[in-house]
């Protein structure tokens, strides 16, 4: 699934055909985990795909308002670059197993922790450098 995901830019119903045919499975069985999975996407993203924790701990160590807050800050944050825009997809996911240094994100495949809007600030901040893998 990585793969094909590297190759299309998200696993596309063409790639999970592929797939199903290549692992002799039935396209249903592709499409159930690539949907259980957030690191498997199913629809294209932009270059930055943001996905911010939406579980319990999260929310706890965000301290319900600075939770909210980071969550908006975020947005906020990829809107006021211009650089930016375009280039993000930003999605609420379940837990990324990272409970003991929330609240956090995930940028890519890099982990974002102990977040606060300053830190928050300062990863968007390095977004707007020149290219980086999608894949590390
Ligand atoms: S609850 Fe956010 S990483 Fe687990």
């Amino acid at each position: 699934m990585f793969i094909v995901q590297r190759e299309r830019g998200y696993l596309d119903p063409a790639g999970v055909r592929y797939l199903a045919k290549r692992l002799r499975l039935r396209y249903t069985d592709i499409w159930e985990v690539a949907t259980f999975y957030s690191m498997i996407q199913t629809k294209p993203v932009g270059r930055y795909h943001i996905q911010i924790c939406k579980t319990l701990s999260c929310k706890i160590h965000g301290r319900g308002e600075n939770y909210r807050f980071m969550c908006v800050n975020v947005l906020a944050l990829s809107l006021a670059r211009p650089q930016l825009t375009g280039s993000f997809t930003v999605s609420m996911v379940e837990c990324l197993g990272s409970c003991g240094t929330a609240p956090m994100f995930q940028v890519n495949f890099d982990y974002h922790e102990n977040l606060t809007p300053e830190r928050v600030d300062k990863i968007f901040d390095s977004l707007t450098e020149p290219s980086r893998d999608f894949f590390c």
